[in-house]
């Protein structure tokens, strides 16, 4: 599996030949410019809840690409109202794509769209492949939640949110790391805002001195696991 890095919370997988975008919100990011949304490749889009800065680009990749939506019941309808289709999940529950098995599990956050409507509740996504099985967290506080994951699925990569204010910060994501016994963690949603700017060197050497490892990628660098 490949994972590109696309700024913020946004990713690009690549599983089996399929190409999946994770929550993109590119054009809305300044440190992203150098990412072109009009050539970015996509069967699918991943959507863990409805906040701007993780939805600004859906509707404009799906329309250049015909890629299906994949996320909570409410924001389906809410893109399908819009000519876009899409796969609706809730929480706890599984479905066997083409690319791998997607559950779409608990996140402590919030998801509203941007015009204050109804985007259900926010979660996150337990990607199991022939490959490797990752664990994209969305924004989310550390939740005891995280304990069942491991329960069910070996977890290879754990993506977690590390800027603070909006969700946990590196101390939280280290425990979250614990929780659902993944040391790799790929650190998302830091330094876009003036709220979630974080110090990489001090943020690898607080996972290192816990023996795990915190991957930041620059925006356009990929990942293989
Ligand atoms: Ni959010
Ligand atoms: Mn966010």
């Amino acid at each position: 599996m490949k994972i590109t890095f696309l700024g913020h919370a946004s990713l690009q997988l690549e599983i089996a030949g399929k190409h999946i975008i994770v929550d993109p919100f590119i054009t809305g990011n300044d440190l992203a410019k150098d990412i072109d949304i009009k050539v970015l490749k996509a069967d699918y889009i991943l959507i863990t809840h409805a906040h701007q800065d993780h939805i600004l680009d859906v509707e404009a990749i799906a329309k250049n690409t015909g890629a299906k939506i994949i996320s909570n019941y409410e924001i389906v309808m809410h893109f399908g109202a819009k000519g876009i289709e899409g796969h609706p999940l809730n929480h706890g529950g599984s479905w066997q794509f083409d690319f791998g098995k997607l559950t779409y599990v608990n996140a402590v956050h919030t998801s509203s769209f941007p015009d204050g409507s109804y985007g259900g509740n926010p979660g996150g996504f337990v990607l199991e492949t022939a490959e490797r099985n990752i664990y994209i967290a969305g924004d989310t506080a550390l939740t005891m939640d995280m304990k069942l994951i491991p329960m069910q699925c070996k977890i290879d990569l754990a993506i977690l949110p590390i800027g603070d204010n909006f969700t946990m910060g590196i101390d939280s994501a280290i425990i979250a790391s614990d929780f659902v016994e993944c040391d790799k963690v790929l650190g998302v949603h830091y330094d876009t805002f003036g709220y979630i700017k974080i110090d990489h060197q001090e943020a690898k050497g607080k996972f290192s001195n816990k023996g795990k490892e915190l991957i930041l990628l620059e925006i356009g660098d990929s990942l293989k696991v």
